[in-house]
């Protein structure tokens, strides 16, 4: 494999030159593959790409581009595209350039790629990982319970490092990501790319590893700007997963056939058909809607098709009257328990709790995963 180490720079110049060496005395033990860094500096007014180019002098591994600073997210798709494009990278390598991340570390990020996996992800909070000891409680907190938003919130608690740096993947989850990273120019990029990886159904391992805190130079990070841009992320992220989730389409559906049922009810009532007929036949209506909807749409990936389609809307149809009793019986308790004028709220539960039936027996029993 080719690999290349994206090493992002602001102002790490005494740093660089100590990492690269450090990286450089990695390379009999990778003897495998072919092992090259690119540093992507932002034009670092420290004079870092001062620095590597007299490195580049004696090393014709290293390679280095620089930009306008626009935040570690863009100069992250920087190298990354790169690394692809001109250095011709198989896997990709990540890692801060303040010596914070373990470069003794690396081998085991590669064999873990050799061993099967496509995405290896450092993590601090794992059994052999840590966050450092001298860090004030204040940044610990910070640390923890921001990390733990993020592994809870988007709902992929099997991974445990969500905002760190240091990782190595294959090719393919920047290819396909790349266009959408573009949005993610701050340190949450790092948090986008996981979670996109994650939906591609990445083969994910964890690399235990002791973060240390830099010595030299200091920390780019914005903390509230960080913390606004994780909250906005993980919140987009759930809307766009419920909109995009069964339940979302459900009530999408749901709500097309509610209209349905009014409109047919409404117009046949125009035309001197009494109402009880016309909401009846407007009921049907929207059952076949929501039946044909739900295929279609919302369960498409469990689609019903052939003699099946039969035998399945009349389970449809005594789902929906299941729907209705419900809805009616809870009209029915809550006015005897709390008298008539609770009517409507004993209506809002029934109708809440007619949902989670019909949502639970169209994904468990009527589109039930194969
Ligand atoms: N080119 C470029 N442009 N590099 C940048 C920029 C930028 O705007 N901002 C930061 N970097 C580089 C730094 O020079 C360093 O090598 C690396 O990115 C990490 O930046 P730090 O400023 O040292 O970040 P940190 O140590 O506070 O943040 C750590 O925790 C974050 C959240 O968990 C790092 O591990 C981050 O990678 C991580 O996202
Ligand atoms: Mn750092």
């Amino acid at each position: 494999m080719n690999i290349v180490v994206i090493l992002p720079t602001y102002n790490e110049r005494e740093n660089i030159v100590q990492l690269l060496d450090q990286l450089e005395a990695l390379k009999p033990a990778i003897k495998k593959h072919t092992l090259s860094f690119l540093v992507a500096d932002d034009t670092s007014p420290d004079g870092t790409k001062d620095a590597v180019k007299e490195y580049q002098k004696t090393h014709k591994d290293v390679f280095c581009i620089s930009g306008k600073r626009e935040g570690l997210g863009k100069a992250l798709l920087r190298g990354m595209t790169y690394a692809i494009n001109v250095l011709d990278a198989d896997l990709i390598v990540q890692m801060d350039a303040d010596l914070s991340h373990d470069s003794k570390k690396l081998p085991e990020f590669i064999r873990a790629i050799d061993n099967g996996a496509n995405f290896a992800v450092g993590s601090r909070y794992i059994k052999g990982g840590s966050i450092p000891e001298n860090w004030g409680l204040h940044r610990k907190i910070f640390s923890i319970v921001g990390n733990a938003i993020v592994r809870f919130g988007l709902g992929y608690p099997s991974v445990h490092d969500w905002t760190g740096g240091y990782r190595a993947f294959k090719k393919h989850f920047f290819i396909q990501a790349q266009d959408e990273m573009k949005e993610y120019s701050g340190y949450v990029f790092q948090i986008a790319f996981l979670h996109k990886a994650v939906k591609q159904r990445a083969k994910i391992v964890e690399i235990p590893f002791h973060f240390t805190d830099r010595l030299y130079g200091r920390s780019k990070i914005a903390p509230f700007e960080y913390i606004k841009n994780v909250l906005e992320y993980v919140i987009r992220a759930r809307i766009t997963d419920i909109l995009e989730g069964h339940f979302g389409k459900f009530a999408v559906v749901g709500t097309i056939g509610f209209l349905i049922n009014t409109v047919i009810l409404v117009g046949l009532k125009m035309i001197g058909i009494h109402p009880a007929v016309g909401s009846a036949i407007g009921a049907e209506c929207a059952i076949i809607s929501n039946f044909i909807l739900n295929n279609a749409w919302t369960f498409r990936e469990r689609k019903i098709k052939g003699k099946r389609t039969i035998l399945k809307f009349v389970q449809f149809n005594i789902t929906s009257l299941g729907a209705l009793v419900i809805q009616s019986g809870t009209v029915y308790v809550g006015t005897l328990l709390f008298g008539i004028p609770a009517y409507f709220y004993a209506y809002i539960l029934g109708v809440g709790l007619g949902l989670i039936w019909n949502f639970t027996m169209y994904s468990k029993v009527i589109w039930k995963k194969s």
